[in-house]
This record gives C-alpha cells, sequence and structure tokens, in this order.
C-alpha cells in the first residue's frame, strides 16, 4: 500500500495505520520517501495511456508518501474493503476513501489489485532483506 501526499499532508499516517493492523494485516516494511517524476511514472506504467496520467504523476510527486509491504491471509481483499472504491463518492461509508479521499485522483492511499501485483509492487519498492526473506545460512 501507498500512503499518498494527501495522506501525508492530513497527518494521518498513523490513523490509517491503525485501522490496517486493527483489520488483521500485518506490516512487514514501510518507509517514507519523496517519489521522483521518473520513479512515479515506472510505479503507475500500467496507466500511461489513461487521460489522468500526468495528472496522477503530478500529485504523486507533490510530497512525501509512505509505502507499506502488508502481509495477512486475503490481504489483497481485505485491504481493498477497508479502502473502498477510487473514487471516495463511490466508496462505501467508513472506508478510508469515503473519509479521508478528496477526489477520484487524490484519494489518500493506494493498493495492489491482485497478488500479482502485490509481489510485482512490493518488490519495486523493498528488498528482500527488508522483507526479512534472508533464508538463515
Ligand atoms: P490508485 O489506486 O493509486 O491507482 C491509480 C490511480 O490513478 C488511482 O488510485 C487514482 O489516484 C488515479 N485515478 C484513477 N482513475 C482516475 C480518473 N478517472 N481520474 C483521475 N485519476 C484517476
Amino acid at each position: 500500500m501507498i500512503i499518498k501526499p494527501d495522506g501525508v499532508k492530513k497527518r494521518i499516517i498513523g490513523e490509517i495505520l491503525k485501522r490496517v493492523e486493527g483489520a488483521g494485516l500485518t506490516v512487514k516494511s514501510m518507509r517514507m520517501l519523496q517519489l521522483d517524476r521518473k520513479t512515479a511514472g515506472r510505479f503507475y506504467a500500467v496507466h500511461k495511456e489513461r487521460p489522468f496520467y500526468q495528472s496522477l504523476i503530478e500529485f504523486m510527486i507533490s510530497g512525501p508518501v509512505v509505502v507499506v509491504a502488508l502481509e495477512g491471509v486475503n490481504a489483497i481483499t481485505r485491504y481493498r474493503n477497508l479502502i473502498g472504491a477510487t473514487d471516495p463518492d463511490k466508496a462505501e461509508e467508513g472506508t478510508i476513501r469515503r473519509q479521508f479521499g478528496e477526489s477520484i485522483e487524490v484519494n489518500t492511499v493506494h493498493g495492489s489489485d491482485s497478488a500479482e501485483n502485490g509481489i510485482l509492487e512490493t518488490s519495486f519498492f523493498f528488498s528482500t532483506a527488508e522483507l526479512g526473506m534472508i533464508p538463515e545460512e
């Protein structure tokens, strides 16, 4: 998951992590960083042809983000239920995006949409050592 620049600016990093951990998900690793244009572009490369791509990149580099590697049984589904639909107006009551998101773009958090993308996106930001995956000698 990523806590996007609006979430960091609103000082709700703790609030978001409290909900994630409260839902039974485990934080395996996390880091705050300032994305540069190139890295944000690579992360969202799948959306390159979409009309909102440039604006999305500008937003994602507008301030620091917190990247978090999560683990848990059915983690993708459980996390996605917690954050709600991409568009905060369409997200269910009580979800993170519904409560804190401002628009379909400025929607407070990112989440991987499948287990496969979860692995790709986690390895985009974290080394195996950071994830505690180095086998003992
Ligand atoms: P995220 O879950 O990070 O995945 C892609 C992001 O693109 C999405 O959240 C939004 O921030 C943004 N996005 C998706 N659809 C739109 C849209 N129609 N208009 C603007 N931004 C969008």
